[in-house]
């Protein structure tokens, strides 16, 4: 291979649960001088890119891949997956392996406009994008995939995929999935509507078996995880992607990552970090709602931004929240089967449900989005019931935040279980994708094991999420310092190369 330059792509999936991430590798990977970073996507989401980066990251250049979403069936606008309805996800999908030729083209005008010819350094691409592996290697670049979740979340994902044991003759309510140690078993209700339906030929299927087969050809492995944290998860993708293999997480904002916390080393930058949502409150309200609460007494409740539970679920964590009676910080989406950034509407909770939280201080409701890190890192929060979203669970867990599960999608289901059976730092309301609702009673009685700190469940939990915490935190060798997260990102970039060099 000849000599490469000093370029770095990244190309990230077409979510936000993906853009963040990739940003936040970025933006480590800028902090070396002599790099060139480029994110490359498609033109709303590099205006979304744009309105979230602002001034303090002017090494960060972006570029555009021409895309049309009419042209693939898809309604107008619509090239990430916040705004699709969840039946037109994999029609997005599909349409994005149409990148590849622009992408090629983009690699091709970089290399004779801006490097002498010389291929790029480097092509991070998102484990969705396989199709970036073969542009890579046919430049002559290094390879690297980058999955923004787990590494457990990733294994398993990728082996269900990859394997399809629901089709397997020895599939049962309890069931083995390759690379997992034979003592592993998931259940039945761990496979999402989308999986229990694969059949290996159709289009979803289609479109996961290739991108991540693409993606194990790739040179390298990036995880946004921490090794001390997912010994597992990060056993199980060495032995079985046969890779190079690197944990760089946390890849979080820098304020997330010091401790003590205080408020003032959260400037807005944290938030314009979470994507230019518009917030329900202000980060100064929920401050002085939490101050007035007991340490560790607060359960905070957030779905992610593109999670939504059923009506008849909202009312009855409504109601297992008032008879639990501990003090809570909700953040309201309109139910399932409603436009999920539309108007709430006050039917959707038990009647006069708002006015009493509001009046009695036990809870706050919160339309739209809340300051979601500086929630976590109150010492008044004890708990996150979260959807189990990767990027709330490390969140949750870099403030050593025990969470309550109620994981949805995607890998949420293999992340809950493993924040469960792993690590100890999770109590999940039930197991597996729900198609019942999960009740008033339970509701109340997780809620009362988990935030109970002095005793059994609760206090085994809240002493493993410190640990785990503490782990997260020290794998930032010099968080917010000079040369902040540098070390990892760089320490994995230089062996991929190297490795390929003196091959
Ligand atoms: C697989 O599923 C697709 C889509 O639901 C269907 O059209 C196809 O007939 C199925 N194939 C087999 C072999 O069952």
């Amino acid at each position: 291979m000849g000599s490469r330059g000093q370029h770095i792509l990244l190309l990230p999936f077409l979510a936000h649960g993906h853009l963040i991430p990739f940003l936040a590798l970025a933006r480590q990977l800028q902090q070396t001088k002599g790099f060139t970073i480029t994110i490359v996507s498609t033109p709303l989401n590099i205006q979304y890119l744009k309105s979230t980066i602002s001034s303090d990251s002017p090494n960060i250049h972006l570029a555009e891949l021409p895309f049309c979403s009419t042209d693939h069936g898809l309604p107008p606008n619509a090239e990430n997956t916040e705004n699709l309805s969840p039946h037109n996800v994999p029609t997005l999908c599909h349409a994005s392996v149409t990148l590849e030729a622009p992408f090629r083209r983009l690699v091709h005008d970089i290399m004779d406009q801006e490097d002498g010819g010389r291929p790029p350094l480097c092509i991070i691409s998102d484990v969705f994008f396989g199709w970036a592996v073969n542009v890579a290697k046919s430049v002559g670049s290094v390879s690297i995939t980058f999955t923004t979740c787990g590494a457990y979340g990733t294994a398993a994902y990728m082996s269900f995929w990859l394997h399809l044991p629901h089709l397997h003759r020895d599939y049962k309510e309890f069931f083995k999935l390759p690379w997992f140690p034979d003592s592993h078993r998931f259940h039945c209700s761990q496979l999402n509507p989308l999986a229990k339906v694969a059949n290996g030929t159709d289009a979803w299927s289609m479109f996961m078996r290739l991108q991540i087969s693409l993606s194990l050809g790739s040179h390298g492995w990036l995880c946004n995880t921490v090794e001390e944290i997912e010994p597992l998860g990060m056993e199980v993708l060495r032995k079985y992607l046969k890779l190079p293999v690197r944990a760089i997480g946390p890849l979080l904002p820098p304020a997330a990552l010091k401790k003590p916390y205080s408020s003032s080393s959260f400037g807005s930058n944290i938030f314009k970090q979470r994507a230019g949502k518009k917030l329900g409150i202000s980060q100064e309200k929920c401050i002085e709602w939490l101050n007035l609460q007991g340490p560790s007494s607060v359960l905070y409740i957030s779905f992610g931004s593109q999670n939504t539970i059923s009506a008849s679920q909202m009312m009855e964590l409504a109601l297992g929240l008032e008879g639990s009676g501990k003090p809570f910080i909700w953040v309201l989406r309109p139910p399932t089967g409603f436009d999920i950034k539309g108007e709430f509407k006050e039917e959707w909770l038990p009647k006069g449900f708002e006015k009493r939280m509001t009046e009695s201080k036990q809870g706050l409701l919160v339309h739209n989005w809340a300051p979601q890190l500086e929630i976590l890192s109150h010492e008044s929060t004890g708990a996150f019931l979260s959807h189990c979203g990767w990027n709330s669970a490390l969140e949750s867990l870099s403030q050593g935040v025990p969470i309550i599960g109620l994981p949805m999608g995607a890998e949420q289901i293999y992340n809950s279980m493993m924040l469960m059976e792993e690590m100890g730092v999770c109590e999940e309301l039930a197991r597996g994708v729900q198609s019942d609702i999960v009740g008033k009673e339970v509701i109340m009685r997780v809620i009362e094991l988990v935030m109970d700190k002095k005793k059994g469940k609760g206090k085994e939990m809240q002493k493993k999420a410190s640990i785990i915490g503490g782990q997260i935190r020290a794998a930032t060798k010099d968080p917010g310092g000079e040369d902040e997260g540098s070390s990892l990102v760089l320490e994995a970039l230089n062996d991929f190369v190297s490795v390929l060099s003196d091959a």
